[in-house]
């Protein structure tokens, strides 16, 4: 409710009207799904950029400053398309609950890599404004980018980070703009004024993407822009290439079942950070509670720490004092070669018999506070044909966890922010 009154107010800076926005639903697709890299080569990617995005998790948490995420051979990722504009132009972007501006690249970019989708022309739409820079959308992204500046009058972002590869520096730059976002609901809703970052520089790389679809908690992010107050998405199964994975936004998000169970979130102390945190208490294999101290997913005083959920990060990530013992109980109940993976970025794999299946293996719960997480194996262990590998969709991480999208398959998952829970409830997401 707060959200709303405060996107009535944002709205009403720049314009007299505000279409209600009750509820949609919007699809979201997997990078990959459409032919584009295949096999090991888009395992190999995936978990690249699983690492880079790790590295600004933890720079980020603590700090006062919080950038999206790098898109840098961005293919562990699940694309959204938007019609954004008068008349709408469908764009793809990266759905990123790890951040919260939209952005696309606009015309002209002078300096944009590789970008293979259309860019968006601000002349074709009739919708488009540059608000001020004393505007709550510019206050907004002022907290979002501490490199936001004014100039000319606009404000500009000016999101920044080191690859941890390339040892390069690489950013996103653009003007602060709003448009008009047109959802399909049971009729078309056109929502105007959302802010959309307009980009003119990119050294990032993308793969069939024009943007970042930011779906983090700050202000500047679709959810909050909408003031839906809760959304929900079901990710179908990482080996369906055909089908697309549901977004469900206000109203249309919700879980119709008794079986329904629920965690909150967790605040982090610094009330700029942008992650969704949940509490994890523990995680067994079968029915054995492996061995980690209780501490090791907690959030720390000054911010560091914890457990993020994230849309856009492949495997789960764990603090090396709960992944090590975890791997040691996996260790325990295979029976079949050790491979070290390392060839396409994998910690720990097994070698399959050529063209045989894996062996059964008991499913692995995540105790998170007030609810089981029941992942069958199919949820954290990944086959990956080409190789004959069946390899543990987990790595260790020095500083934060995060619970990734290779264990959310088949899990209907609602982020309920005017209750601040995080709620679940497994399903074949292909079927919703
Ligand atoms: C993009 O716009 C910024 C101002 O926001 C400007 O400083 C920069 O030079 C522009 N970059 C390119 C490549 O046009
Ligand atoms: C943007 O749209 C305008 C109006 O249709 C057109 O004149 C211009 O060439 C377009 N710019 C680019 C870079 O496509
Ligand atoms: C949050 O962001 C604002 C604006 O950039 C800044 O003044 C404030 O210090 C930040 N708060 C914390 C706790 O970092
Ligand atoms: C997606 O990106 C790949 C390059 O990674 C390109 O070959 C392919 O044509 C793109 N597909 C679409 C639909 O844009
Ligand atoms: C749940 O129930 C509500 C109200 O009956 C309905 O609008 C919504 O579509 C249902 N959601 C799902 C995911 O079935
Ligand atoms: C969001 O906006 C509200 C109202 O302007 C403000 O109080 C709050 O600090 C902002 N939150 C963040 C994280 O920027």
């Amino acid at each position: 409710m707060t959200q709303m009154l405060l996107i009535l107010i944002l709205f009403s800076t720049f314009s007299p009207f505000c279409s209600p926005f009750d509820g949609a639903r919007v699809e979201i697709y997997r990078i990959g799904s459409k032919g584009e890299v295949t096999g090991a080569e888009l395992v190999r990617r995936e978990l690249q950029r699983d690492r880079i995005r790790l590295a600004c998790f933890s720079a980020n948490a603590a700090a006062n400053v919080r950038v999206p995420v790098p898109v840098h051979g961005a293919v562990g990722e699940y694309l959204i398309d938007l019609s954004i504009g008068t008349p709408p132009v469908t764009y793809t972007g990266i759905a990123d609950t790890g951040s919260d501006l939209v952005w696309l690249m606009c015309q002209p970019c002078d300096l944009c890599s590789d970008f293979l989708t259309p860019t968006y022309n601000s002349s074709e739409s009739s919708t488009f404004t540059v608000p001020p820079c004393d505007s709550p959308l510019c206050e907004n992204l002022f907290v979002e980018n501490s490199q936001a500046s004014c100039y000319l009058g606009n404000c500009h972002y000016d999101f920044g980070y080191g690859d941890i590869y390339t040892q390069t520096y690489t950013s996103a730059t653009g003007v602060l703009a709003t448009e008009t976002f047109t959802f399909q609901s049971s009729d078309p809703v056109a929502v105007p004024n959302i802010g959309l970052g307009c980009g003119n520089a990119s050294t990032m790389y993308f793969f069939n993407s024009s943007g970042i679809v930011g779906l983090g908690r700050g202000n500047l992010s679709l959810i909050s822009q909408l003031g839906v107050g809760k959304f929900s998405y079901c990710l179908t199964s990482f080996v369906d290439t055909t089908s697309a994975s549901p977004l469900f936004l206000g109203s249309l998000a919700s879980l119709n079942s008794s079986a329904t169970l629920s965690t909150p979130f967790v605040s982090n102390p610094n009330p700029n950070n942008t992650y969704y945190y949940l509490s994890l208490k523990g995680i067994s294999l079968g029915s054995t509670l492996v061995s980690i101290p209780s501490t090791a997913f907690a959030l720390k005083p000054d911010g560091s720490g914890g457990l993020i959920i994230d849309s856009g990060t492949t495997l789960t990530l764990l603090v090396d004092e709960a992944y090590q013992p975890v791997t040691q109980a996996i260790e325990s109940v295979v029976n079949l070669p050790i491979d070290d993976g390392s060839d396409i970025g994998y910690d720990l794999c097994y070698t399959l018999e050529a063209g045989s299946s894996p062996p059964q293996m008991p499913s692995m719960t995540f105790h998170f506070d007030g609810a089981d997480m029941d992942l069958p194996a199919e949820n954290y262990m990944r086959p990956i044909p080409d190789l004959d590998l069946w390899c543990l969709a987990m790595a260790s991480s020095s500083d934060v966890s995060v619970f990734g999208n290779f264990m959310q398959q088949n899990m209907h998952i609602l982020y309920d922010l005017d209750n601040e829970v995080l709620s679940f409830l497994p399903a074949q997401c292909n079927t919703l």
